[in-house]
């Protein structure tokens, strides 16, 4: 599991106090997709199959979802890159991801 190496989270060192660090578990524990009623989590559960990406960015749904968006967007200052959802989808501080509120930023 990521949060048993966090010495080496993705290149980066990540120090967590326990109380945090237990506060994450339970959060990822409680609210991984395979465990939501959500249509789009199911649909992310059913792309992956057996596999376990380790980013949501590389999951076959998500990449089939943001395929038409090519790098040069994702350089600019407002995007940074793919996992800077909310610089798109406005909403997704509260969970929605609808098509109908994504907008690419200049
Ligand atoms: C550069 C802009 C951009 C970023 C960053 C981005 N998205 Fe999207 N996303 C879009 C666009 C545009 C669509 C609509 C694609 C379409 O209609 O074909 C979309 C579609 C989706 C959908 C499908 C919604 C539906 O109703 O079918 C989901 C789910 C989603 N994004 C989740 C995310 C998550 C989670 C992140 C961050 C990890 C993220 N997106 C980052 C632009 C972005």
């Amino acid at each position: 599991m990521i949060l048993n190496n966090l010495e080496d989270h993705f290149g980066e060192t990540v120090n967590l106090d326990p109380e945090t660090r237990i506060h994450i578990s339970e959060y990822l524990n409680t609210h991984s997709a395979d465990l939501s009623p959500a249509k789009i989590s199911r649909k992310i559960v059913k792309s992956i199959g057996n596999t376990t990406p380790l980013r949501i960015t590389k999951t076959p749904y998500f990449m089939h979802k943001h395929h038409e968006i090519q790098d040069t967007m994702l350089n600019r200052k407002s995007i940074g890159s793919l996992s800077n959802c909310l610089a798109c989808h406005s909403t997704a501080e509260d969970g929605i991801y609808d098509d109908d509120n994504a907008r690419i930023p200049r």
